[in-house]
């Protein structure tokens, strides 16, 4: 996990999408005679009531437990178009080499030990039995001690049953290409016996292959996408001596949207998509339970901070945060995951957001951390102290106003003394009740369901991270949009 870099490399964010797309509709206008568009008003409302029609009957009949066929293959074959507005994926069938032969050989996959229980449970990891007594016992099948990288697997399995998934490659709008893009590259990491070419190998061939197929053409690869299970920077080997793998920055990668749970900020086909969490639920019920949880815990203390210190390196901005905490009288909860004190599942981190006002999101040794969604699950409100921590990260899945569900304090501040407690201590009650509702408002949208088809009627991570690359898809189609 080495970060570095803030260069912007790569191909640049177009200036405003947003303000592109409000000049193309106001071109649109000045084309269209009013006639024809009162006509058009007048089909969309048709339209509109079909659907909703059509909705009614494919909800009654998906009662996807007791069906031999899940509802995404039934999509597959019955569905038009009205179920899914956005357009629909086609799942590209790689060969094992790439995705399902990396997780059979998880016992190699690091040098410290196998990785079979980290990705068991189709990725969701070993069931988190220890959390008994701290969650409702009714959630008791919903956590699992679910790896920060897992995000490539669960992806594919999600995919696979996807309500919009197309078996006809002519009708998607999307093509998916299931690489475990992380996986491949992880083993190759840490030793010095392995060459830069290693770590590129799988990435080189799996493009080989995409090219190859009849589909890439068609749009030059922009409507391709791809999920990879680790920070971008771990992709972005500049140099032969360098860490990670040159996968980004391969030739062929150019057009590919990458949903990654780091993304460069400045690189408009890197995709930022929360971590997996361990909270995975099986019904929309689960959620509100879950929901109603969160929202009535007793929190005894006004901020907490979870996460390895670095043995308090001087200057070492999570060593300042630290000295605060402890120097906070009460205020602040320390959970110290030095060495590997929290990797291998613990309840503390869990209990402290719980029982915590304010959780503070520092940068690690990346932008990012898993700790942002663990905190913001147990309906914590996060403190950030870099923008790119989170604000220009997620952006499809938290909301659009910071201040409405964190606090911002510049890093500069805490360095020249600026109290945190004296900070967090201003907020009335009242402001920071509308802040934890906001938080708890966006679980949904931040955690990844258990079941393979999602959660019937309410969208997760993965459909908000889909619909989103399908719309971008359709936003790409503007005349001059690609360069
Ligand atoms: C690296 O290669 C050497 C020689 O082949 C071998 O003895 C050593 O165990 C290898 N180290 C690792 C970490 O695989
Ligand atoms: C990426 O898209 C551009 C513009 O559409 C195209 O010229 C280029 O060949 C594409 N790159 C690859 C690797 O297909
Ligand atoms: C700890 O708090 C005291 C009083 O609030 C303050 O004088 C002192 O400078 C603080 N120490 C650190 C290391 O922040
Ligand atoms: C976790 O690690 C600690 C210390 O490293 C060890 O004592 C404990 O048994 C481990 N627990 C599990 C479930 O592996
Ligand atoms: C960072 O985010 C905060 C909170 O939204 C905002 O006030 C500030 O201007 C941002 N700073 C930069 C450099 O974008």
């Amino acid at each position: 996990m080495l970060p570095l870099s803030d260069s912007p490399v790569s191909p640049q964010k177009p200036q405003n999408p947003e303000s592109d797309r409000k000049n193309s509709f106001t071109l649109l206008k000045h084309h269209l005679p009013r006639a024809w568009l009162i006509f058009f008003v007048f089909f969309l409302q048709i339209l509109l009531l079909l659907l909703a029609r059509n909705f009614h009957i494919s909800a009654v009949l998906s009662t996807r437990q007791t069906l031999p066929v899940s509802p995404a293959i039934a999509a597959v074959h019955g569905g038009g178009t009205s179920e899914c507005p956005s357009g629909k994926v086609f799942v590209y069938d790689l060969p094992p080499y790439f995705n399902t032969e990396l997780l059979e050989n998880c016992h190699e996959l690091n040098p410290w030990g196998s990785r079979c229980d980290t990705y068991s449970n189709d990725g969701l990891g070993r069931r988190a039995t220890k959390l008994a007594g701290v969650i409702p016992e009714s959630l008791a099948g919903a956590w699992f001690w679910t790896d920060q990288f897992a995000s490539e697997i669960i992806y594919h399995n999600r995919m696979l049953n996807y309500r919009c998934r197309t078996l006809d490659a002519e009708s998607a709008t999307a093509f998916y290409i299931p690489f475990y893009a992380g996986l491949a590259v992880g083993k190759y990491l840490w030793t010095e016996n392995y060459t830069a070419d290693d770590r590129d190998r799988h990435c080189r061939t799996m493009l080989k292959w995409v090219h190859d197929q009849p589909y890439w053409k068609k749009s030059d690869g922009w409507d391709h996408f791809i999920t990879m299970g680790r920070i971008t920077w771990d992709f972005r080997r500049s140099k032969e001596q360098g860490w990670g793998s040159r996968c980004i920055y391969l030739p062929g990668m150019r057009n590919i949207t990458r949903l990654l749970i780091e993304r460069n900020s400045w690189d408009y086909f890197d995709v930022g998509v929360p971590y997996p969490t361990g909270f995975h639920p099986s019904s929309p019920s689960d959620v509100t339970t879950w929901q109603d949880f969160v929202r009535t815990r007793t929190r005894a203390t006004l901020f907490c901070f979870a996460g390895a210190t670095r043995g308090l390196i001087k200057n070492d901005f999570r060593g300042l945060l630290l000295d605060q905490c402890y120097n906070s009288s009460g205020s602040c909860r320390v959970v110290d995951c030095g060495g590997s004190k929290c990797s291998n599942g613990t309840s503390l981190i869990l209990e402290s957001f719980l029982g915590s006002e304010f959780c503070l999101q520092p940068r690690g040794d990346s932008f990012t951390r898993r700790s942002i969604f663990d905190c913001m699950i147990a309906g914590s409100i996060p403190v950030f102290f870099w923008n790119r921590t989170a604000y220009s990260q997620y952006e499809w899945f938290l909301p659009g106003r910071p201040e409405s569900y964190s606090v911002f304090i510049d890093k500069n501040e805490i360095l020249n003394g600026k109290s945190i407690k004296g900070v967090l201590e201003k907020f009335k009650g009242d402001e920071v009740r509308k802040m934890r509702e906001k938080v708890i408002e966006y679980i949904p949208r931040i955690v990844y369901a258990k079941p393979h088809e999602g959660l019937e009627g309410m969208k997760d991570a993965f459909d908000v991270a889909v619909e989103g690359v399908l719309n971008r898809i359709k936003d790409q189609e503007q005349e001059g949009f690609k360069w």
